[in-house]
Formats: C-alpha cells, structure tokens, sequence
C-alpha cells in the first residue's frame, strides 16, 4: 500500500509526520516541488499545471491514495478536479473549523496564518463565513516564512524578526488561537509562542487529514513500525543531502509536536 503525499516543499512533512505515527506499516511517497516553491505566490493557473504533472508522477507510481499536503494547492482545485482521479485524492484547508469549535468561546481572537493565495482565495472566505458566527476570526499573510523553512532557518532571528514586523500592526495579546494555514509554519510554533505567549493555542488541518485519509483506505497490514518513505524532489529522488535536510526538518517537527 502506498500512499503518495505532496507539497510545494518541505511543508507537507508535517502530515507525513504525523501520518507515519496515525498509520505503521503504510509506505509513503513523499513528493517536494522544490523546482517551484513557494507556490503561494504565483498564480492558481501555475499551480494547477504543477498539481497535474505531480498526480501523473503519483499514479505513475502507483500511489493508492493522494495527499495534497499543501493548503495552497487545495485552495487552487475544484472538488470536481480531485475526484477525476481513479485513486482518492485528499485536500487540506486551514483548521479555521477546529479553532473555533475549541477554542472560539471565550474572549480571544483567532488568527489565521497562510500563503496569499490561500489568504485571497474564496474557499477560505467561505469557510470563516460558515463557521465564525461571533467574529471572532482574523487572517494575515505570511509568504516569507515559506522562504525561511525552506532555508531550514526554524526559530532562526531572522524569522521571529519578519513575524514580529508583519504582525506589527495586530494586538498580539488579544489573539488567544493561531491556525496554522500553511503546513510550512508548523517549524515555527515557538517563534510564534515567544511573540504571542506561551498561553497561545495552534490548530493545524495535519491530524484531521491523517484520519480522513485513514478512513479512506483498506485494512493496512499490522505493524509497530512507522511506515517507510521515499522522497522526490521534483520528481527526482532525494539525494544524501537533501535526505539529511529532510532528517533535520522531521527532528524540527519531533520537537515541536506536543505544542498545541
Ligand atoms: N505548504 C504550503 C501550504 O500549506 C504552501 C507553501 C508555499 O507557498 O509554497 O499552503
């Protein structure tokens, strides 16, 4: 059984992360487009061709299940679109639902960070419309933290610097939640813990899409083991040094696992 999980880059690790825990004994194919991240800045069109070539490379593959670990991506393509394919084809989408549904009663804002393209795209302005009946929820764009992981600068200077600058016009003591909109900024949760405080909360659309995915699929074979993965680049599996970069960002992703 294999299960095929993309991104732009190394942002979709996070649902491989997690998806190796939620499923032992599934084998992945892990697929970085690092030929043309960051997708959130370039237009809906462009990723739409990139999304093609990738779920041919899938099913060339004989990927059984496809994940778009990218929210950027999801927001880009139609329901009708995933479901031209003959395997099933999960999307994911900021965790604006889960934020509210847990934490959306008291009297703290809920902050939703993402690319532009997700910020501006109607499937997200949908979303809040339907479940933010107490307006309780704000959006921000962040495309350079994209940037920053991919340069592997978690929790560096330089990014807590660009997030306290973009934040700058918002009342960080009055945000009680940030959903993480974008898989890429899941390596940041203490950056963004020593802006906002240690009391922030984070939703992130990871676990939802691991057991949506679970749900999807035939009895796996029983294991203790954490499912093994290969690794494209673009297409073109992962050499040592990048295997090495993407050992550094799980452990990145191990130490930031239990922040909620
Ligand atoms: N990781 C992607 C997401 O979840 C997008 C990053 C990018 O801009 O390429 O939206």
């Amino acid at each position: 059984m294999k299960i095929g999980i993309f991104d732009s880059g190394i942002g979709g690790l996070s649902v491989l992360h997690r998806a190796r825990k939620m499923l032992p004994g599934a084998q992945f194919i892990y697929y970085a487009d690092e030929k043309h991240v960051p997708y959130g800045e370039r237009t809906p069109e462009e990723i739409r061709v990139f999304i093609g070539e990738i779920f041919g490379f899938m099913i060339e593959k004989n990927a059984e299940a496809i994940v778009i670990a990218c929210n950027t991506a999801t927001s880009a393509v139609t329901r009708e679109y995933r479901s031209s394919f003959p395997v099933p084809v999960i999307g994911m989408e900021p965790a604006v639902k889960k934020a509210v549904d847990l934490y959306g009663g008291g009297d703290k804002r809920i902050l939703v960070a993402a690319t532009p393209i997700t910020i501006k795209g109607e499937k997200l302005h949908e979303l809040v419309e339907r479940v933010d009946k107490h307006n309780m929820v704000d959006l921000i764009e962040l495309p350079s933290l994209v940037r920053f992981a991919e340069r592997g600068m978690f929790d560096s200077p330089e990014a807590e610097a660009y997030l306290r600058d973009a934040l700058r016009g918002y009342d960080t003591a009055g945000y009680g939640t940030v959903v993480l909109g974008c898989t890429h900024f899941n390596y940041f949760k203490r950056t963004f813990r020593r802006i906002f405080g240690g009391g922030i909360r984070f939703t992130d659309g990871n676990e939802g899409t691991v057991k949506q995915l679970k749900r999807l699929l035939p009895r796996l074979p029983a294991s203790d083991e954490p499912g093994g993965a290969e690794i494209y680049f673009s297409g073109v599996r992962a050499g040592a040094e990048q295997e090495e970069f993407i050992a550094r960002c799980m452990a990145q992703l191990d130490s930031v696992f239990e922040i909620e």
